[in-house]
């Protein structure tokens, strides 16, 4: 067994209010060292309470505030006030470099991108690119909308994450063949946690006539993020991973020449009304998550969105080489990678299979009560740990332990 060490790189200085005392900040429970952030977020009090606020406003006259306020699908007296779905929007929008007229919310990752899987026109014979790192539910969705048109999904393999951020960019765009019509591509992927080059691989496909989906899931508040600048026909991001928005809040960002023909997956009112009116009416539904989104955003500005940043990227890099050291798997990834997750292989010795890393999951939690995402790939299990301000170092060393003692 290895000893644990701490690798040699400076120390970068982050603000002392970050670490175990902002966990004050969460509902978290304390008695649990939670490496899993970014699997299906956790919003902060702050933000929970503002959602509180807007609920009970909603409340006090829901006629109101749903029918006429809150999208352009509306009864009553044309109103002056922007909707107040496109007021939201236009404060994310500026969040992430883009107009609010170009972003819709949606509930989660998964239906931006079925709104842009079941929108594209496919045909018979046509084909679909996803990359092996793809989520699984994502690439399902593909296989789904693809089939139904009789056109095909092929899943590329990346390289080893050791041969560099241009190898990805390289097998990506070598696979597109005669027939490729769209390529559906992670930002940041799920369970390997490696930043792709995007810009490169969206500049790529699209000069090669492919359009390109991003799946963004954890892109928005993890790591700096200028949608438009991708060149990317559609972008799709989860607020309430790392933008610290309540769920279910996400965003689908369509370029101006994709938005004509795009649908959500529930019609309704909306249908022929254009693109924002369309997504912002898809039956009655609780929308304080999406209308909360801009609190959860003053809230990371509160704290300092670049040092919040800084300081996850930090914790997930120097965690991820401690535990890479600690078992001897580093699978040398160049920091660049490398956003608010890391993900290293676990000594051999643990297992190999789906059912070894949802065992393993679960005796972490039950023994050791430590909350990570684990999973099998390749035929070995990885650990992936998602570091957020509340986190420290030690964290990581109590997870690198309790392998060690398995
Ligand atoms: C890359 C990627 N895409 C999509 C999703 C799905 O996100 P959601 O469940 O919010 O739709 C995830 C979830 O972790 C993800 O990692």
């Amino acid at each position: 067994m290895r000893v644990l060490e701490r690798h040699p790189i400076p120390t970068r200085t982050h603000p002392s209010s970050f670490g175990r005392t902002s966990l004050s900040h969460w509902a978290l429970d304390p008695s649990i060292t939670y490496l899993n952030h970014g699997t299906v977020g956790a919003p902060p009090r702050r933000v929970l309470e503002a959602q509180q606020s807007i609920r009970d406003e909603i409340e006090r006259q829901p006629s109101r505030y749903l029918l006429r306020e809150l999208s352009a699908v509306s009864t009553g007296m044309p109103r002056s006030e922007l909707p107040r779905l496109r007021a939201a929007a236009l404060r994310v929008a500026s969040f992430l470099g883009a107009r609010g007229d170009d972003l819709v919310f949606v509930d989660n990752a998964t239906t931006g991108l079925n709104a842009v899987l079941r929108s594209f026109p496919l045909r018979e014979g046509d084909e679909v690119l996803v990359t092996d790192h793809g989520y699984g539910g994502v690439v399902n969705a593909a296989v789904f909308h693809a089939g139904e048109r009789g056109a095909s999904v092929r899943a590329v393999e990346l390289p080893e994450a050791s041969r560099g951020r241009g190898a990805f960019a390289d097998a990506v765009v070598s696979a597109i063949g005669p027939r490729t019509r769209l390529a559906v591509v992670d930002h940041v992927t799920s369970e390997s946690a490696l930043i792709l080059p995007i810009q490169e691989i969206a500049a790529r496909c699209r000069e090669r006539g492919v359009a390109v989906a991003v799946d963004g899931a954890h892109a928005p508040g993890a790591i700096p993020l200028d949608v438009p600048s991708i060149g990317a026909d559609w972008y799709v991001g989860n607020l309430h991973k790392w933008a610290y928005a309540p769920r279910s809040s996400a965003f689908l960002w369509a370029a101006p020449g994709r938005q004509e023909g795009l649908h959500p997956p529930v019609i309704s009112w909306g249908i022929g009304r254009g693109y924002t009116t369309e997504f912002d009416w898809v039956g009655t539904r609780d929308p304080s998550a999406y209308l909360a989104a801009p609190a959860a955003i003053d809230f990371m500005k509160e704290l300092g969105i670049d040092a919040l940043r800084g300081y996850n990227h930090d914790l997930a890099w120097e965690g991820g080489r401690l535990l890479g050291s600690a078992w001897g798997t580093w699978p040398g990834l160049e920091e660049a990678m490398v956003g608010t997750m890391a993900t290293v292989p676990l000594p051999e010795r643990l297992g190999s299979s789906k059912e070894d890393a949802a065992r393993l999951r679960d005796a972490l939690l039950e023994g050791d009560r430590i909350e990570v995402q684990l999973h099998a790939w390749r035929g070995r299990l990885s650990v992936r740990i998602s570091t957020q301000i509340y986190n420290e170092l030690p964290d990581v060393e109590r997870l690198a332990k309790a392998i060690n003692a398995k």
